[in-house]
């Protein structure tokens, strides 16, 4: 069908051309790093988040991942997604609508799962960085 042809479409734009491929400085105040791997293939993510701390939203992201094509596409996808996001909702993000964007199958559900980790590894190396803007302080609790 044309959807399905769409999402395919979708899978490759993001993996032949990668947006938001580089790296931060990690030693950044602003900047959160997070650095995972996937147990079932040996595959590593790293992925950088910069956090306007005004409202605790995510201003720039960068990625680099060194593993296969579902991996590079599903951490693709996840930096566009997260840009603009507050860092609540990009803890949110489930690696299930991951997959379902881009169609992966099955047997590629753990590369989502990478980017998964990554976002949640990186906003909580930022809160590590910055305890006084942990989601709790900002509901005033
Ligand atoms: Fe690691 Fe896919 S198994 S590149
Ligand atoms: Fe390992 Fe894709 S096969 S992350």
């Amino acid at each position: 069908s044309l959807s399905a042809l769409l999402i395919v479409q979708l899978l490759l734009d993001h993996y032949s051309s990668p947006r938001n491929v580089g790296s931060m400085n990690k030693q950044d105040t602003d900047v959160g790093t997070g650095l995972v791997g996937a147990p079932a293939c040996g595959d590593v993510m790293k992925l950088q988040i910069k956090v306007d701390p005004k409202d605790n939203t995510i201003s720039d992201v960068k990625f680099k991942t060194f593993g296969c094509g579902s991996a590079i596409a599903s951490s693709s996808y996840l930096t566009e997604l997260v840009r603009g996001m507050t860092l609540e909702d990009a803890g949110k993000i489930r690696n299930t609508e991951i997959a379902r964007e881009l169609c992966l199958p099955p047997v590629k559900l753990h590369c989502s799962m990478l980017a998964e980790d990554a976002i949640k590894s990186a906003i909580s190396n930022y809160y590590t960085k910055n305890p006084k803007t942990t989601a709790t302080d900002l509901s005033g609790t």
